[in-house]
């Protein structure tokens, strides 16, 4: 399906000096103590999920996002392999078949504040080697998303309820944990205490590929639509709380230079504003939609300006509800053991690559025996042949090669009778 995807409909900084003109009406903001308490009561889980438990189906697939990240091709397999019917891409045999077909290794996503899979779901349908392990605060949304995987694509996915502002899930907290090849925080940043802003980016930059990893950022812009019509309970200049009960940040592109800067990302693609514009043809009117979006990328080694709220803090209990674990324990086992060969996305290819040939040796070895085994009896008299059948078998130990060469010289030796 093609998408149509708008990101330049209408000059931000034209739009700004208009609604300056017009002069933006924002609500009053509240006073410390109550904002602090406002504060405390959105960010501390249970609006998101209530929100999740009232709401069906609140955000639509978020389709447009591998157009408008190209960073989320990453480790997409070979056009030979796209072009196998889905059930064989999606079998048993995938594995064997993408190192084949030459496909890079399986990319590792980290998907922050995944919500029911908005995001996530549409990239694991275009992407059949993504393996994606996925957080949010809400396990009502967590739930929803485990409840809408097919066995496929559960059997990639780890997911749980969790607190970013926590620090790293358990699927990255030890040091010697996979690192992820790309992360998403999309329409996630601005659910969060701005205070936290800042660890929370140092936080998913430890669970990045050193030099390699990216960040794939995208949230509301400052007088987005949602913004302008807010009458809800302002805490900060562009901090709202909404009728809900959950926390609306709006950023402005100098915000993301600045938070890039403070937990040491590195710009790949500078902060800009992505401008949509929607029409409502019922009312006749036109709504006008901001975004900030960027990537950013986790240098190869880490300089962090000090910050005494760095994010590299583990909070001893940071599940939130029910633990979570590893989607899909039910797949299959073959779907089971590919996850975890590739649980190191450079080594999955290291390994597939001699377990495909030792499992071609012996299915060559075995060819070999069975075929000495069924050669035509010898007629009477011929006292040369009828040689003992002989399969020079290597020492277990020895590589595929050695096991190829003995098979064939067995299959040689038995047709030459
Ligand atoms: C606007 S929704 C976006 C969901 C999803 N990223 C998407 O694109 O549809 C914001 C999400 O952030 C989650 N969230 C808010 N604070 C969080 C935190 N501290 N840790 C993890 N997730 C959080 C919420 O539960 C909610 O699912």
């Amino acid at each position: 399906m093609t998408v149509k995807f708008h990101e330049n409909d209408f000059s931000y900084v034209e739009f700004v000096e208009e609604l300056s003109k017009e002069g933006e009406v924002l609500p009053p903001l509240l006073d410390g103590t109550a904002a602090a308490r406002v504060l405390a009561s959105a960010t501390g889980g249970t609006k998101w999920d209530s929100f999740y438990k009232r709401e069906s189906d609140p955000y639509k697939p978020r389709r447009y996002l591998s157009a408008e990240f190209p960073e989320l091709l990453v480790g997409l397999p070979s056009p030979a392999f796209l072009a196998l019917p889905t059930w064989v891409q999606r079998s048993g045999a995938a594995g064997v078949l993408r190192t084949a077909l030459g496909c890079p290794p399986p990319p590792l996503l980290f998907d922050v504040g995944c919500g029911y899979g908005s995001a996530l779901v549409p990239l694991l349908k275009e992407n059949p080697s993504l393996r994606a392990v996925a957080c949010d605060l809400s396990p009502t949304a967590v739930a929803q998303l485990r409840a809408g995987l097919d066995t496929f694509d559960a059997a990639r996915v780890r997911c749980r309820p969790w607190d970013i502002t926590h620090g790293l899930p358990p699927e990255f907290a030890a040091a010697e944990s996979e690192r992820a090849d790309v992360a998403i925080l999309v329409f996630t940043l601005s659910a969060v205490d701005p205070a936290a802003h800042v660890r929370v980016l140092r936080t998913i930059k430890q669970a990045l590929k050193p030099g390699s990893g990216v960040l794939c950022f995208r949230d509301r812009a400052e007088h987005d639509l949602t913004m302008r019509r807010s009458r809800n309970q302002r805490l900060g200049a562009a901090t709202f709380v909404r009728e809900d009960g959950t926390l609306a940040h709006y950023f402005t592109v100098e915000d993301l230079e600045r938070l890039a800067a403070a937990a040491g990302l590195e710009v790949l693609e500078k902060p800009r504003y992505c401008t949509v514009k929607l029409h409502n043809r019922r009312k006749g009117t036109a709504m006008h939609r901001c975004f900030v979006h960027c990537v950013l990328r986790r240098p190869l080694a880490d300089d962090e300006p000090g910050d005494p709220a760095a994010g590299r803090t583990r909070a001893a209990a940071s599940v939130v509800g029910d633990g979570g674990g590893v989607v899909g324990s039910g797949g299959t086992s073959l779907q089971a053991a590919s996850v975890a060969a590739s649980s190191d996305a450079g080594s999955a290819v290291v390994q597939a690559g001699p377990l495909w040939a030792w499992r071609l040796s012996f299915a060559a070895a075995g060819i070999a025996v069975v075929a000495a085994l069924l050669r035509p009896p010898v007629a009477a008299g011929d006292a040369g042949a009828r040689r003992p059948l002989f399969f020079p078998a290597p020492s277990l130990g020895a590589p595929p090669a050695a096991w190829f060469a003995a098979a064939a010289r067995t299959l040689g030796a038995g047709a030459g009778r």
